[in-house]
C-alpha cells in the first residue's frame, strides 16, 4: 500500500526505458559484509538497486566486469586503496563516488575512510538513481559541514510526544529492551540516508526515570540497532536526578556527594553504551529544575555534567532556551542577558543550543541575537521539525526555506558575511565541536510524520544539517522525486506548492513579523485575544500589543531595547522602521495604523491583504494538487486533498478571526475590493 511508510526509500522500479542504461552501470556489486556496518551498506544497496533495477546486480568480491559498483574503504578492499581516492580531507564521514577504470574496465567507486562513509555514500548513490540522474561521469566529493546532526525527540516514557502530531512515541518502552520492533532500523536507516548521526531519545522536559538501570538497558538496546549505521544515542537529563532516583537532599552542581553521583552514573551508562554521546539539559527553563535552584549559574550546572562524560569522551549540550514568564521584561532578550555573561566559561565538551529565534519557533522570527554573540562557546542550531506553531499535521507547510532564511541570515558579528550557517558550522569562531538539532516530527504513525508532506521536513532537515549552505529548493525537488515522482508534470508543481507554503502560513498566521498569535495552551488556531488572562513576559497585551493607536511591539533603542543585543549593523537596520525588512516589521516596531507600508497601501490595509493572501495560497495550493490526480497514486492523493481542504478551511478561520480581533482596535474598514470576511 502506498501509506507512506517507506518514506523517501521508496526504490519504486525505474521505468525499463531508462533501467536498460542504469542496468549495464550497475552489473556487479562488489561491497564487503565483514562489519555491522558493511552489512548494512550492502544490504541497502542490495534492497535499493534490486527494486530499482528489477534484480539486484550480481554480488562479487573483485570488480572483474564491465560496470562494477564497488564499495568500501582503504582498510575494507584492497581495489578501494589502490584507487586513493579516500582522502584525509572527507574525514570521518564524508565519501567520494567516482566512475574509474579498473584493469581496462568501467566501474563506478564509492570510497571513503570509514564503514560510516562508505554507507553515506551508497545512500547518496542509491539517490542518483532514484532521481534519475545519469552516471556517466560521476566525480562526487561530499563531507558533512557540522559535527552532530540530531534528532531531538520529545518523547515521554508514557509513549506520549510532546508537541508531536503523528501518533505516539515509536519507542515501545515497555517491550523494550527484549523485542526489537523492525521500525528501528528503518528509523535508522532513514536517518542514515540523509546524513543525521545522532539522536536525543526522550523529552527536554525529562523524567529522571529514564537514568535509571532499567531505562539504561532499554536505551542500551536502542543504541545497539542504530550502531551500524553510524548513530548515536543521546539522552535527556533532568538536573534534579540525583535527588529524585539517587535519594541525596540536593542536586547542586558544587556539592562533592552531586558530582560523585553524576560521575557514577555516566560510568554506568557507559558500561552499557560505550559510544554513549552524552546529556542534552533544559534548565531553569519552563518550571524545570536547574543550578541556579542553587544560586549556581548555567555554566555552573553544564561543567558539572561535563566532567562526568569527559572521561568517556562524552559531551553536555545545554539549552539556551532559558526565561521566565514572571520576569517583566521583553522575552526575547533573556537567552541573551543569562548566557553572554557566561561565554568562555563552559568546558570545552559543553555545547549552548539555541533555538533559530529567540522567541519560540514561530511561523516567522529574526534569527536569534545568541548566534554571533558567543564566540568561545560552540552554538548549536535548534530547529523545530514538528509544526508546534504552523498547523501541526494537517497544514502543509515545507520549513526549507525557514531553515533557510536563519542559515543565510548576516549576523555581522565578523563583518559582512557572517551568517548563521557559518556560526553554526564553526568556520566563524572556528569551534571545535559544531552541530545541529531538529525537534522531531515521528511517531508511530504508518507514514511517521502525521502527514505525506512533512516527511520533507524531517528530509530537509537532515540534509541542511549536513550542509547548511544547500538550497531548500533543491532538495525540495530530490525529495520530491524520490517520494513522489520523476515526471515533471509532478515536481515542477509540487516543488512550487512546497516553496510558497510556509510563507502562506505566515499570511494567515502571523503576518508582518507578528507572532505568538495562537490560542495559548494548544498552539492550533487564533487566540490574539490571550484567553486567560495577561502574563508578564507577554508585556500585559500579549506580543502584538494592538491597541487604537496601532500594532506590534516595540523592540526598538526607544522601546525594550532588544535591537541592540544585534551586531551593530544588523542594529541600526532593525531599530529604523522604515529599514527593517517587512516581513520583521511589527516584531520590532509599534506602528500606527496608518503607517504606509512598502506597496503604499495603509498598514492596517496591508495587514488585511496578507490575511487574505493566506488563505489565497491555500486555495492555490489545492486547485495545484487537484491538477496531480491520476498522476499521485490515490492513496496519498486522497489523503493530501483532504489535508488541503482542512487548511484551506483554518485558514479562513485564522483571517477571519485575526482580521475581526484586530479591527477592534484599528477602528477601519476592510480595503476596497477585499471580500469581507465569509
Ligand atoms: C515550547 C513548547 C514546549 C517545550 C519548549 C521547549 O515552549 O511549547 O512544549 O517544552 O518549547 O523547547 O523546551
Amino acid at each position: 500500500a502506498e501509506d507512506g511508510y517507506d518514506l523517501w526509500l521508496r526504490y519504486r522500479p525505474i521505468p525499463e526505458a531508462d533501467a536498460v542504461a542504469y542496468r549495464a552501470r550497475v552489473a556487479q556489486l562488489v561491497a564487503p559484509a565483514a562489519t555491522p556496518t558493511q552489512q548494512a551498506t550492502r544490504d541497502e544497496l542490495v534492497r535499493g538497486l534490486g527494486s530499482l533495477l528489477g534484480a539486484a546486480p550480481a554480488l562479487g568480491d573483485t570488480a572483474n566486469v564491465d560496470g562494477a559498483l564497488i564499495v568500501g574503504t582503504p582498510a575494507s578492499s584492497k581495489q578501494i586503496a589502490g584507487l586513493k581516492l579516500a582522502t584525509k580531507d572527507l574525514g570521518d564521514e564524508g565519501y567520494r563516488i567516482r566512475s574509474v577504470t579498473l584493469d581496462g574496465r568501467n566501474a563506478i567507486a564509492i570510497a571513503a575512510n570509514t564503514d560510516a562513509g562508505a554507507m553515506h555514500g551508497a545512500f547518496h548513490f542509491l539517490r542518483l538513481l532514484q532521481t534519475r540522474e545519469p552516471l556517466a561521469s560521476l566525480d562526487i566529493r561530499e563531507a558533512p559541514r557540522t559535527q552532530l546532526r540530531m534528532l531531538n525527540h520529545w518523547d515521554n516514557l508514557t509513549r506520549h510526544v510532546e508537541r508531536g502530531y503523528a501518533g505516539e512515541s515509536i519507542w515501545d518502552w515497555h517491550k523494550l529492551p527484549d523485542y526489537l520492533s523492525p521500525r528501528y532500523t528503518d528509523y535508522a536507516r532513514a536517518n542514515a540516508s540523509i546524513g543525521i548521526n545522532a539522536t536525543v531519545l526522550n523529552n527536554v522536559n525529562a523524567s529522571a526515570q529514564q537514568l535509571t538501570p532499567m531505562y539504561i538497558e532499554k536505551a542500551a538496546a536502542l543504541a545497539n540497532v542504530f550502531r551500524p549505521y553510524g548513530i548515536r544515542v543521546f539522552l535527556s537529563a533532568r538536573f534534579s536526578a540525583p535527588v529524585e532516583i539517587g535519594g541525596l537532599k540536593t542536586a547542586d552542581p558544587l556539592d562533592p556527594k552531586v558530582r560523585a553521583w553524576w560521575k557514577a552514573k555516566a560510568d554506568e551508562i557507559y558500561k552499557a553504551i560505550p559510544d554513549f554521546g552524552g546529556f542534552l539539559v533544559k534548565a531553569n527553563s519552563e518550571g524545570q529544575p536547574g543550578p541556579q535552584d542553587y544560586g549556581r549559574t548555567h555554566a555552573d550546572g553544564a561543567n558539572m555534567m561535563a566532567d562526568a562524560v569527559k572521561p568517556h569522551g562524552g559531551i553536555v549540550i545545554w539549552r539556551a532556551f532559558v526565561y521566565s514568564h514572571e520576569t517583566p521584561d521583553d522575552r526575547a532578550k533573556q537567552a541573551y542577558n543569562e548566557f553572554v555573561p557566561l561565554d568562555g566559561k563552559f568546558r570545552d565538551n559543553v555545547m549552548v543550543q539555541v533555538k533559530n529565534g529567540a522567541i519560540d519557533f514561530q511561523p516567522r522570527e529574526p534569527f536569534h541575537p545568541l548566534f554571533g554573540a558567543m564566540p568561545k562557546t560552540p552554538l548549536m542550531m535548534e530547529f523545530q521539525i514538528t509544526k508546534e506553531y504552523l498547523g501541526f499535521a494537517t497544514h502543509l507547510a515545507y520549513l526549507g526555506p525557514l531553515f533557510e532564511e536563519t542559515l543565510r541570515a548576516d549576523t555581522y558579528a565578523r563583518g559582512k558575511g557572517s551568517t548563521v550557517a557559518k556560526v553554526v558550522d564553526g568556520e566563524l569562531h572556528r569551534y571545535r565541536l559544531t552541530g545541529m538539532a531538529g525537534v522531531a516530527n515521528i511517531g508511530s504513525d504508518r507514514n511517521w510524520s502525521g502527514s505525506h508532506f512533512d516527511q520533507a521536513n524531517w528530509y530537509v532537515f537532515g540534509r541542511l544539517a549536513w550542509n547548511p549552505e544547500l538550497s531548500s529548493r533543491d532538495i525540495a525537488q530530490e525529495w520530491t522525486r524520490m517520494t513522489f515522482s520523476n515526471d515533471d508534470d509532478v515536481v515542477q508543481p509540487v516543488v512550487a506548492m512546497m516553496m510558497g507554503s510556509r510563507e502562506a502560513v505566515v499570511d494567515y498566521m502571523t503576518p508582518l513579523g507578528l507572532h505568538h498569535l495562537m490560542g495559548r495552551s494548544h498552539h492550533y488556531g487564533p487566540g490574539p485575544w490571550v484567553e486567560g488572562g495577561p502574563r508578564a513576559d507577554w508585556t500585559s497585551v500579549y506580543y502584538h500589543r494592538a491597541s487604537k493607536d496601532g500594532i506590534g511591539f516595540d523592540r526598538t533603542t526607544r522601546g525594550s531595547d532588544t535591537v541592540s543585543q544585534y551586531a551593530r549593523p544588523v542594529a541600526a537596520q532593525f531599530d529604523d522602521a522604515a529599514k527593517t525588512p517587512e516581513e520583521f516589521l511589527l516584531w520590532f516596531h509599534h506602528l500606527p495604523w496608518d503607517y504606509t507600508t512598502k506597496s503604499g497601501r495603509t498598514l492596517w490595509d496591508e495587514l488585511v491583504v496578507h490575511y487574505s493572501r493566506g488563505v489565497d495560497k491555500v486555495r492555490d495550493m489545492r486547485r495545484t494538487w487537484d491538477g496531480l490526480q491520476g498522476k499521485v497514486d490515490p492513496e496519498r492523493h486522497a489523503q493530501v486533498a483532504t489535508f488541503l481542504s482542512i487548511q484551506e478551511k483554518e485558514a479562513q478561520w485564522w483571517r477571519d478571526a485575526s482580521i475581526a480581533y484586530f479591527q477592534t482596535f484599528s477602528q477601519r474598514p476592510l480595503p476596497e475590493g477585499l471580500a469581507p470576511p465569509a
